[in-house]
């Protein structure tokens, strides 16, 4: 466990120990739907050895709060977005401290999920509930919210918190007393598109949808505030940064971007890797067995357990291919359906786990439909699950479109599964793909491919079925996998460097 508060290091702490505010939608292991979650939890608990103070805002969906301890209320956030709410403080197990924006008529809600009813539905007052999180984010960095701890940086984390930037830039009080912004961009995709009308339902002038506003092709843009307003901006690796300042990446940001191109850095996420290690993983209770480089063959046991509880015919001798994702046009699937044919003669198996998108969800059922025994699909989102593929599966699918980063690939890499990768944004960061030259010079980690479509994913499927087939070779790529250090150290530094030259000498 790593200190997060000042009680928890033992003595009075220096001055000079940056405190910081992560304004996020999500935060592993409060709630997550996707890999922000994972960094949000992670990256405040790798950033506190290092020497800043990190908490960490949230809304108070139904749940979170019973997960904290020694909650208690900092101060009441009254008439927010429509009702009163308040602002609660608890701690995670793993010592986070975590502040909540408790507004129960915005976010305590029966079924569903942080941004969709129980019907898939965005909710409709997401811009409400967003906006709450992101006046709530600007009026603590400010001052105008006081709970006796006051951030020297604010870290918005996408369109969710970037609206914090706008309360900071329009509302004259929050303006004369500021502090430094960082948004981190985790996907672009997702841009906060609203009616501009609404804008003084959540506390802007109507004026905000001027051009040099955040009118966004007719609509008000939540995250434009932040590409607008942020001191600085990161995305999470070097390649996804520079993607996203062309047109074919910068989905109609891209001008915006270029504008702010020297204030872009890409750091490459990492993962947290006491929960992701092979060697201690909670999940890996038997018949499932954890493992490491020196006890290899043990994954082997996972592996005719992952076969076993998802009714495939448990063989050693072929490759068990594993996805864990999020079902969306952005992480290429529907190319694995059309490709699988290709390693499917081959007696090749393939475990999904992942939820989303109606006709991906149907097309990996019938996927299982013509291949019983080689072929799992297990639509839902399973924490523990995730583990037990990652622990079980030689290989890890992750075909995307574009990916900012990706996290199941470093997964991958930890737990000696091989990643397949579309070379884009962070996947190409991250694997390098085990051609004649990567092999001969023992640097390769997976298998890389590109232009992202059918055929190439074809093609990188049957070299993994190849070299698998070469057993010695395999297993060195695996071992070689394993040792890549993947934890965020090295992220977490970075981070710090910035926010130390944001924040002015104090
Ligand atoms: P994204 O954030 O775009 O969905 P990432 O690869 O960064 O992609 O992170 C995805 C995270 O969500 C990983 O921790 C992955 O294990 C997890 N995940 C995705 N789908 C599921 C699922 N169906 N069940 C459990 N975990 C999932
Ligand atoms: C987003 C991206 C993913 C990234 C994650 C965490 O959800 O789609 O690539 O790993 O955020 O930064």
């Amino acid at each position: 466990m790593y200190p997060s508060c000042p009680v928890a290091w033992g003595h009075e702490l220096p001055s000079s120990l940056v405190k910081v505010l992560f304004v996020t939608p999500e935060c592993y292991p409060l709630v997550k739907t996707g890999g922000l979650a994972d960094v949000a939890g992670a990256l405040p608990l790798a950033l506190a050895p290092l020497g800043a103070d990190v908490r960490v805002l949230l809304p108070a969906y139904p749940g979170v709060r019973g997960r904290l301890r020694k909650v208690r209320t900092v101060a009441p956030l009254l008439s927010l977005m429509g009702g009163d709410g308040s602002l609660l403080e608890g701690t995670t197990a793993e010592g986070l401290q975590v502040w909540l924006v408790d507004a129960p008529h915005l976010f305590r809600r029966d079924g569903g999920g942080p941004y969709a009813g129980p019907g898939g539905e965005d909710w409709p007052d997401n811009h409400l509930r967003f906006a709450a999180l992101s006046w709530v984010g600007a009026a603590l960095g400010s001052g105008v919210v006081d709970a006796g701890w006051r951030p020297d940086v604010l870290h918005l984390h996408d369109w969710q918190a970037a609206l914090t930037a706008a309360y900071l830039h329009y509302d004259p009080v929050m303006a004369a007393d500021r502090p430094p912004t960082v948004l981190t961009i985790h996907n672009l995709a997702f841009q906060g598109l609203f009616d501009g009308a609404l804008a003084p339902s959540i506390r802007l002038p109507a004026h905000v949808m001027d051009g040099d506003g955040l009118e966004y092709w007719g609509h008000l843009s939540f995250l434009k505030a932040g590409v607008l307003w942020a001191d600085h901006l990161t995305t999470v690796s070097p390649t996804y940064a520079r993607e996203i300042l062309t047109p074919g990446g910068g989905m109609g940001f891209d001008g915006l971007l270029r504008a702010r191109a020297g204030h872009l850095t890409g750091i490459v996420n990492g993962i947290d890797d006491h929960l992701w290690d092979p060697a201690t993983d909670t999940h890996l209770a038997p018949p499932y067995s954890t493992y490491s480089t020196r006890r290899l063959h043990a994954k082997a046991v996972s592996k005719a357990a992952l076969q076993a509880e998802l009714g495939l015919t448990v063989r050693p001798d072929v490759p068990l291919f594993g996805v864990v994702s999020r079902l969306s046009h952005q992480k290429g699937l529907d190319l694995l359906l059309q490709a699988w044919h290709r390693v499917a003669h081959r007696g090749a198996q393939l475990v999904v786990l992942g939820t989303g998108e109606a006709a991906l969800e149907e097309g990996f059922r019938h996927l299982v439909g013509h291949h019983r025994h080689d072929v799992a699909a297990v639509i839902g989102f399973d924490e523990g699950l995730s583990h037990r593929v990652q622990a079980g599966a030689d290989a890890i699918v992750v075909p995307s479109r574009f990916e900012p980063c990706g996290l199941t690939q470093l997964y991958g890499l930890r737990y000696g599964t091989l990643p397949v990768v579309a070379r884009v944004g962070g996947l190409a960061d991250t694997v390098i793909d085990a051609n004649e030259a990567a092999l001969r010079d023992g640097v390769a980690t997976g298998f890389a491919f590109s232009p992202v479509d059918a055929g190439p994913l074809g093609v990188a499927l049957e070299r993994v079925c190849d070299l698998y087939a070469e057993r010695p070779a395999w297993q060195k790529v695996q071992k070689r996998a394993m040792s890549r250090d993947v934890g965020w150290d090295l992220a977490a530094a970075r981070y710090l460097a910035l926010y130390e030259r944001l924040v002015p000498a104090r």
